[in-house]
């Protein structure tokens, strides 16, 4: 049986968005990214965008009750009871109890953790080259993964941004507080038995028959 409930951690960078959306495509289930989410809210200027926009800015996680409530309220449309990939989150002790629940209440359960591991060099390197589709959330690297056409998102054609946290100073403070928020839920997924680790060395091109291989062939 194809393994379709996922949660997909790693460091800032490692490259669980790029993988997400692959998963998601390959799979044909939904890619639920709290980062894009938030992102969105802060382009749009809602509430919860203003709210949001510091915390994001200073390379912090996010309340967690903000964050758990978006979660909830997206897992309360249908679409992600057969399935989905859910990139960002949870990334703190509460956040991963409040999946639980969310999951407990809907009568499922996660079938696996994907740990996307990576060195820091590889991460500095990536994301100070990365650029980002305010709109759709596509992700390019300038180097790797560029697009078509110069400074052009391929999906819908607005124009690439760096974001607000790829600068040196707020990705350093991202990795440490990936290590102390959100590396112990990694060791609380191992006790179960549910994580298993991908690369976030490989080249773009060796990603899906790793993702293939780690998830069951399609
Ligand atoms: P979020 O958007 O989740 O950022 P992150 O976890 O720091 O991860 P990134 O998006 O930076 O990296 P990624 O691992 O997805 O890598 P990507 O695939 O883009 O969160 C941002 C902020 O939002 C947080 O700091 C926080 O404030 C808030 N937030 C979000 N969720 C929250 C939550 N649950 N609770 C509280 N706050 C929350 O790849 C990186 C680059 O590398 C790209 O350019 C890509 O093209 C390139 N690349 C990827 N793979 C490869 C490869 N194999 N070869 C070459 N290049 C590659």
């Amino acid at each position: 049986m194809i393994t379709t409930r996922l949660v997909i951690l790693g460091p800032p960078g490692s490259g669980k968005g790029t993988r997400a959306k692959i998963i998601g495509r390959v799979y044909g289930i939904p890619v639920v990214t709290t980062g894009d989410m938030l992102r969105e809210a802060v382009s749009e200027g809602t509430e919860l965008g203003r709210l949001a926009e510091a915390y994001m800015k200073r390379g912090e996680l996010v309340r967690d009750d903000i964050v758990i409530g978006i979660v909830e309220e997206r897992f309360s449309k249908p679409d992600v009871e057969e399935g989905f990939v859910l990139d960002g989150f949870p990334r703190s002790v509460k956040q991963a109890e409040a999946l639980d629940r969310i999951l407990v209440k809907m009568g499922i359960a996660l079938d696996i953790v994907l740990n996307v591991t990576a060195r820091s060099e590889t991460i500095l390197g990536r994301l100070s080259l990365r650029r980002s589709c305010p709109k759709c959330g596509a992700v390019y690297h300038i180097k790797d993964m560029p697009p078509k056409q110069e400074g052009i998102c391929d999906e819908c054609g607005s124009p690439l941004v760096q974001r607000d946290d790829d600068k040196e100073e707020i990705i350093l403070h991202r990795l440490e507080v990936y290590r102390d928020q959100t590396v112990p839920i990694l060791e609380r997924y191992k006790k179960a038995g549910k994580v298993k680790e991908i690369s976030g060395e490989l080249e773009i091109d060796q990603i899906i028959d790793e993702v293939k291989r780690v998830l069951g062939g399609v």
